[in-house]
């Protein structure tokens, strides 16, 4: 097969790992820079311009698209949905996925488990937001924030509310969760391929530190899941539309909640916590799936 996959930077772990999981099962693989693609969206016959020449029909591709360009990231996947070209993650899909609160929105309506959430703007009565989720402790999360940044455990009321206040002078939306305590400074997450978690690894945050990001000087290991965090995790996956994804969970009291669901998940991290060829499994599943026009909403929406 014919694969590209779109990544910004050929050097990253995860790029290089899925070109060379790809030729060693004996595919064609290149990485195409996605943001120096062009297009005709006006032609009859769709393509997709690089480096001055149109890029051949491609069998599959791997969008491997940066949160900061998702918005040209998801038109050039588009594009080659409208070619026929099989994408692992759709279009739509990976655009949903970026909207937290869409996403939140969406789980929530298939009674996905999650920490008790609000979101907001610009609310008159702060108080009321942080009592509406459970009252303090809580976790107040800027809605563009990564990698842990912009993350913040409010333990008191007061501190919730100053913190929220100085946001809104930011003019910045943000989401006020209920504080997972007994998580105890730990993550879990699973990645979905196929409707199947075919890895979890268990973060743990670093000494005197609540968030698990491995940024953040958080640790990775692998752990068992239990058939209701497999069941939430697979369901996350479903209910977003992704064939491939990370899905994050906390443990809670009630039960496995999700915190957010990733569709362009590092494989570093996992691969060496799991010691798991997770590349060779994301190029399997594209050998058994990618069809010619499979993409299900074909570019339409
Ligand atoms: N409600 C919560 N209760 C307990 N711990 C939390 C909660 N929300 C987040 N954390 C901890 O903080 C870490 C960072 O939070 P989160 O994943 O939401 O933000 P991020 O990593 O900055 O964003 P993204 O995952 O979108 O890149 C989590 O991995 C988790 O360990
Ligand atoms: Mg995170």
């Amino acid at each position: 097969m014919r694969i590209a996959i779109l990544s910004r930077n050929p050097n990253l772990y995860s790029t290089k790992r899925l070109k060379e999981a790809g030729e060693s099962r004996g595919h064609t693989v290149d990485i195409i820079d996605t943001m120096h693609c062009y297009m005709d969206v006006t032609s009859s016959r769709p393509s997709v311009r690089y480096k001055g020449r149109a890029l051949p029909r491609y069998d599959a591709v791997i969008p491997r698209i940066g949160a900061s360009v998702t918005f040209y990231g998801t038109s050039v996947v588009r594009q080659f949905e409208m070619m026929g070209t099989f994408s692992i993650n759709e279009s739509v899909a990976i655009s949903r996925s970026r909207d937290k609160l869409r996403s939140l929105q969406l789980l929530s309506r298939k009674g996905i488990g999650m920490p008790r959430t609000g979101f907001a703007n610009h609310p008159d009565r702060i108080d009321d937001l942080i009592k509406n989720v459970g009252g303090a402790p809580v976790v107040i999360k800027l809605l563009e924030g990564t990698q842990g940044i912009g993350v913040v455990l409010a333990e008191t009321q007061k501190a919730a509310e100053s913190i929220i206040e100085a946001f809104m002078g930011l003019n910045a939306s943000i989401l006020v969760q209920e504080f997972i305590k007994e998580a105890g400074g730990s993550d879990i997450r699973c990645l979905v391929v196929g409707g199947k978690v075919i890895a979890a690894m268990k973060r743990q945050a670093a000494e005197g530190e609540f968030r698990s990001n491995l940024h953040r000087g958080g640790t990775a290991k692998i752990v068992r899941l239990s058939p209701a965090e497999r069941k939430t995790a697979v369901d996350a996956a479903k209910t977003m539309g992704l064939n491939m994804c990370g899905v994050d969970l906390l443990r809670s009291n009630h039960g496995p909640v999700v915190m957010e669901v990733n569709s362009s998940p590092g494989l570093e991290g996992i691969e060496n916590a799991t010691n798991k060829d997770i590349a060779g499994m994301i190029i399997e599943f594209i050998e058994t799936n990618a069809k010619p026009h499979k993409t299900k909403t074909k570019g339409t929406g």
